[in-house]
């Protein structure tokens, strides 16, 4: 299987980017699903419902979140809605919307959760803890499990790496908007990138 990710896809020079580039990276890696991380599309602060839209025209498959989430108050009316959109599964129970999807393509199944870190952003749920609860549910649903932890430190990026090492297809870090070129491929199979 696979996955073109795209961090956090900023304003409008981000969505450009993604409408100019997406043609040629579909062409080159011929992924079976495209996610991406929305929570800055809308002038750097939240996602509105027609720029959702847009992705999804685009070929977008999914569409993950993080401490913007709720910037822009026109998510309250679409996120209970949109299956192909979460948010971080660690914001307090009740919290509109939901921190993982199931998304389907042809035969292929595969799950996505998001997460958020706690340092050096606002407190949370625990995310490690909340990790192991929800693959723990999507294992039994498909072994493809992708995650996008959504944090601001390398260091607990890491830690949640070797955290889900072996227990998840790929762990990738978003929110720093500046990619840190670490990928590698952790000793149990976990593929990994700051
Ligand atoms: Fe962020």
């Amino acid at each position: 299987m696979i996955i073109l990710f795209i961090g956090d896809i900023v304003g409008s020079a981000g969505r450009k980017a993604l409408r100019h580039n997406l043609p040629y990276l579909k062409r080159k890696y011929r992924p079976d699903f495209i996610l991406v991380n929305g929570e800055n599309a809308a002038g750097g602060r939240g996602l509105t419902g027609a720029l959702a839209r847009e992705f999804f025209d685009l070929g977008v498959h999914g569409i993950t979140m993080g401490n913007h989430t709720w910037d822009n108050k026109e998510i309250f009316d679409f996120i209970d809605l949109e299956q192909r959109l979460i948010r971080p599964a660690n914001f307090p129970e009740g919290a509109p919307g939901r921190g993982t999807m199931i998304l389907r393509e042809g035969r292929k199944k595969l799950a996505v959760v998001n997460l958020q870190g706690r340092t050096f952003l606002p407190p949370l749920d625990d995310p490690f803890e909340s990790a192991d609860r929800l693959i723990a549910e999507l294992r039994l649903e498909t072994r493809c499990i992708f995650v996008d932890f959504h944090a601001e430190a390398t260091s607990e990026k890491i830690a949640m790496g070797w955290h889900l090492d072996g227990k998840v297809s790929a762990m990738v870090g978003t929110h720093t908007h500046v990619q840190t070129n670490d990928e590698r491929v952790l000793p149990q199979g976990t593929a990994y990138v700051t």
